[in-house]
């Protein structure tokens, strides 16, 4: 962290007054900097607390399906079956969850072993061409107040994961919810109740996570303006990287590549002895458990157990176990991705289809802040950089 004045002064037309010199402090990673307010959600990770609109995560995981946990983030409201405002809201979220021919058209003709993430990317795009009035209507307000993007980002994995997997076109259910449509793209056959309760599960845990860089990266387009497609498209490319949401599908890999928990434990004293990054593992806030990672665990055991993929399981504990003690010296622990790619790669998905799972959740999360950031008229986002040069 270093303290350096700038020649570009600060001007407060307010006060009416160059403010000179301009101070701030250079911290890199912005880490620790507040960059805005928000009630969407509450993290401190000094005691591994995780709320959304004051509900700890884990409570809602268990109890709430996806839906109305979305609804929650962005109306505040905890959603109540019956209720008439829950009601048009999921309504309207699983009526948007259809896709224009010419975007299907679009991601059908793509080499079918593209990276899923680059069609999602793609796929959201084009979405966003066929938008009535996402042309003249740039904030894109009605667009965030209808929250059709989330479905629409729902209906585009499902597409992708089945046109990964083969097999006949998919024709979505009416009415389906965002995780049975998903689902009957990844599955061959109808989505078992336990399935979609299991991808509902992950995908509130994944929903929010505060000012992560894919929320971040959103917020600072929607401070420009710019339509929620832009928006979506700019937040989920900072998903993709390998030390975000494509960690995902590294653990997988590594998971996948190993015979054993002997074979494991073998290759994580391998990797470390390296100085070599362990997917799955550290966290740029908490250095302590993510407090999501202790229930995946849970789920996974015991989903593991009951269907045989114990080793699947066993592996992926010996890998916990034998990084724990030298990574945990460092502050360094496993994060929501660890268990959580086992568990996707049970529903059926393989590793680069996870990244895009997770998009799903994130969605959510990034529409709540946006629409919130809007509602409160947010400033342009527009730190500075320190000049070392001549
Ligand atoms: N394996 C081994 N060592 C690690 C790991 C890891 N996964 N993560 C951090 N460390 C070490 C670093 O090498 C560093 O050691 P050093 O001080 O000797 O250089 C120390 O721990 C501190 O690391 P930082 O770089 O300060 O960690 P930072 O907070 O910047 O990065 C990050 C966090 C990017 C998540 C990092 O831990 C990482 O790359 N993890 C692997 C990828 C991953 O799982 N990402 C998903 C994050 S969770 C999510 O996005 C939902």
């Amino acid at each position: 962290m270093s303290t350096f004045h700038t020649a570009d002064p600060g001007f407060d037309w307010r006060a009416g007054e160059l403010r000179w010199p301009v101070t701030s402090d250079v911290r890199p990673g912005l880490s620790g900097v507040v960059a805005s307010g928000t009630r969407v959600s509450w993290l401190d990770p000094g005691s591994g607390t995780l709320a959304y609109r004051g509900h700890p995560v884990q409570l809602l995981a268990e109890a709430h399906p996806f839906e109305e946990v979305a609804y929650l983030l962005v109306s505040g409201e905890l959603a109540r079956d019956g209720a008439p405002a829950f009601g048009r809201f999921r309504a309207d979220l699983r009526g948007s969850a259809v896709l224009p021919d010419a975007v299907l058209a679009l991601l059908r003709e793509q080499d079918p072993t593209t990276h899923p993430t680059r069609l999602l990317r793609a796929g959201i795009s084009a979405v966003g061409c066929h938008e009535e009035g996402s042309g003249e209507e740039l904030s894109g307000e009605r667009h965030w107040r209808e929250l059709r993007i989330l479905g629409q980002v729902a209906a585009l994995v499902a597409h992708i994961a089945r046109i990964r997997r083969g097999g006949p076109e998919l024709r979505p259910v009416a009415g389906a919810s965002l995780a049975e449509l998903v689902l009957a793209g990844l599955l061959a056959g109808a989505p078992r109740p336990e399935q979609v309760e299991l991808l509902d599960l992950l995908w509130v845990l994944y929903a929010d996570h505060g000012m992560d860089a894919p929320t971040f990266t959103s917020m600072i387009v929607a401070s420009c303006r710019a339509d929620p497609y832009y928006n979506v498209v700019a937040g989920l490319s900072a998903l993709r990287g390998e030390r975000q949401g494509g960690a995902t599908e590294r653990v997988l890999e590594l998971l996948l590549s190993l015979d054993d928990a002997d074979h494991a434990r073998r290759r994580v004293r391998e990797l470390l002895r390296a100085n070599e990054r362990l997917p799955g593992f550290g966290h740029r806030v908490y250095r302590r458990p993510d407090p999501r990672a202790a229930l995946l665990r849970r789920r996974a055991s015991e989903l593991c157990a009951r269907l045989g993929c114990e080793p699947l399981f066993e592996i992926a504990h010996a890998i916990e176990q034998e990084a724990g003690p030298p990574l945990s010296r460092r502050g360094v622990f496993i994060n929501i991705n660890f268990y959580a790619a086992v568990l996707f790669h049970v529903l059926g998905a393989d590793g680069p289809l996870i990244p895009c799972l997770y998009a799903v959740a994130r969605t959510a999360g990034m529409v709540a802040r946006v629409r919130e950031a809007l509602e409160h008229g947010s400033r342009i986002y527009r730190p500075r950089s320190e000049y070392a040069g001549p």
